[in-house]
């Protein structure tokens, strides 16, 4: 899959390559992205390797010129997956396991997103409950797009919804009916861009916004293999 882009140059949407492995684990780490409060590239280096062989982490990539400007990154039957890799990166394990136990007696900052809010509902996003669905539900057929950054240079060129575009279709050829996301209730684009993709966005009472998607075979849709 590619596109043309105006400002932002000819862009390739294509699966991680082992040769992406190290620059992808240190731009997400660049892009903030945290799991259970840690957001080091020695965190994503693992996760971005099982990208390469285990069928519930989906990596996707927008490259520009052979460069990385931005990545979609979900895991499906993620409870699943998380306990494995606790047990394969027993050290990465700990520092989840502890970042938790701070983040529930109140020690640093790892999830503001858990804070309750009474911000107004922004446009187009549903009532609490409307779904019935959450973000806690966990299953080998649905996954949960963890994050999708583009690189400040490219964004507003629609990259961000053509990774997402890819990601739903990787996930329907893997067999995953649903994709669930979450996005912090004052990010606009994000929003946004979630909203166009076909997201049905809830408030939860929370900071954080819940998202989730029925998904079909798109099999033009699907990212680059090579
Ligand atoms: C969210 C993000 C991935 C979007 O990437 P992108 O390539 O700009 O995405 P798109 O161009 O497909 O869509 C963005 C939409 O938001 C709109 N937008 C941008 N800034 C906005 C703002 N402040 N308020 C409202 N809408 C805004 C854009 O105009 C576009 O909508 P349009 O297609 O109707 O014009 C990118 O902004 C980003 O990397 N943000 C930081 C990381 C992040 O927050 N990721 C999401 C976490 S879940």
């Amino acid at each position: 899959m590619s596109a043309q882009t105006g400002a932002s140059g000819d862009i390739r949407i294509r699966l991680l390559r082992e040769e992406d492995v190290e620059q992808t684990a240190r731009l997400i780490a660049a892009g903030g992205t945290t799991i259970s409060g840690l957001a080091d590239a020695g965190v994503f280096l693992p996760v971005c390797r099982d990208a390469l062989g285990d069928r519930r982490v989906v990596m996707v990539l927008a490259v520009r010129a052979g460069e990385p400007v931005g990545y979609a990154f979900a895991v499906s039957d993620w409870q699943e997956y998380w306990r494995g890799f606790a047990r394969r990166n027993p050290g990465i394990g700990l520092r989840v396991a502890w970042s938790r136990l701070a983040d529930r007696v109140g020690i640093g900052s790892s999830s503001g997103a858990r804070r309750p809010t009474d911000e107004a509902t922004p446009e187009g996003v549903v009532p609490v409950g409307t779904t019935g669905r959450h973000w806690g539900e966990s299953s080998p057929t649905i996954g949960k797009v963890i994050d999708v950054v583009v690189d400040p240079s490219c964004r507003g060129g629609g990259i961000g919804g053509k990774l997402l575009r890819a990601m739903f279709a990787e996930l329907a050829a893997r067999g995953v009916t649903r994709a669930d996301c979450r996005t912090e209730i004052d990010n606009a684009s994000s929003i946004r861009m979630e909203i166009k993709a076909g997201w049905t966005m809830e408030m939860t009472g929370t900071r954080s916004l819940f998202g989730t998607i029925d998904l079909e075979r798109d099999p033009d849709g699907e990212p680059d293999r090579a």
